[in-house]
Parts: C-alpha cells; structure tokens; sequence
C-alpha cells in the first residue's frame, strides 16, 4: 500500500514556544510508580505510532530532520537525553530526564536528540504513521520552507 500523501503545507509555521513540556499523570506506589497518556487528552493529538529509540552509543546524535504534518511527544521513558528545537530563528533545549514529563512538538519544528546516557530509552508518540515524504531531512530547506510561511504573532 502507498503511504498516505502528504497535505500541502498550510500557513502558519510553528514556533519553539509552542512547544511545550507536558506533566503527566502520576500514580505513586511502593511497588513502582505508574505514568498513562490519553490521546488528545496528555498527547494533545490522536496516537498513530509509537516508537522508540535505544541502545544509542554515548556522544550519539538523533533527530537532525523537521516534519511538515507530523506531530511528536518525546518522553524520557528511561534515563536522560536532550532535545534541541530549532524553528529557523529561535533554538531551545530541553533536558529529559523524568518519566513523567512529555515534550509536544508541532508540526515544522527542527529537532536534534543528543546527550543521551548510557541505557536511556526515548519514547516517542506520533500523529500519523510512518511516511518519509513528511520528512525535511535539510536544514536550509526547512528555513527556505518555513521562510515562506508566514509568521504567528
Ligand atoms: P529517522 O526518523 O530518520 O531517525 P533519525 O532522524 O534519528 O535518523 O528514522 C531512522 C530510520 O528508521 C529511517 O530510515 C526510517 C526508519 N523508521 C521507520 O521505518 N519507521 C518509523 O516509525 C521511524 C520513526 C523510522
């Protein structure tokens, strides 16, 4: 089956601020504490793909690609990792390193995943699946893309 296509890209873009760290529920217990996400109710988007990145060596970098549709929610699922938003004018980073906290990117954000320590595990929750033509793997594409979109306020 073909991958669904990707919609033209409707304005705006997306800003590093409408990014934004997520407090998840949490359910404290002597036997091991317990964290859920609801789908458009923690994850502000319905969950299509879940995936998650593993065994990465020390000094490793992730990420390096923005997406034109797809919305993400990275968690710190285990151990700790940074994650560098980048929306062609303004860079913010974020260091991971509690279950509990979920990072929400839109869509037309650039992201770098670095700093990772050993044994960490970064979840990532997904609006859509898989579709490599979502993907804007350069960066002087994504600032001539996002360029020509206009600005929030
Ligand atoms: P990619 O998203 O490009 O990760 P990174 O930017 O960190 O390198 O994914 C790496 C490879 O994995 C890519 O060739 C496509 C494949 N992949 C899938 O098949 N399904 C998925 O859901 C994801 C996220 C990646």
């Amino acid at each position: 089956m073909s991958p669904p296509r990707v919609p033209t890209l409707p304005a705006p873009a997306s800003r590093v601020t409408d990014c934004r760290l997520i407090d998840l529920p949490r359910v404290t217990d002597s036997r091991g504490n317990l964290t859920f996400i609801e789908a458009e109710h923690h994850a502000p988007f319905p969950i299509q793909r879940v995936y998650y990145l593993y065994d990465v060596p020390g000094g490793e970098v992730r990420g390096g690609h923005a997406h034109k549709e797809l919305q993400q929610f990275i968690i710190a699922a285990s151990g700790s990792f940074d994650v560098v938003l980048d929306d062609g004018r303004e860079r913010q980073r974020y260091h991971l390193n509690r279950s509990y906290f979920g990072l929400y990117m839109p869509r037309l954000i650039w992201r770098e995943l670095d700093n990772f320590s050993s044994g960490s595990v970064c979840l990532v929750l997904a609006s859509a699946h898989y579709n490599e033509a979502d993907y804007i793997r350069s960066y002087p594409e994504y600032c001539r893309i996002v360029d020509s979109l206009p600005r929030p306020a």
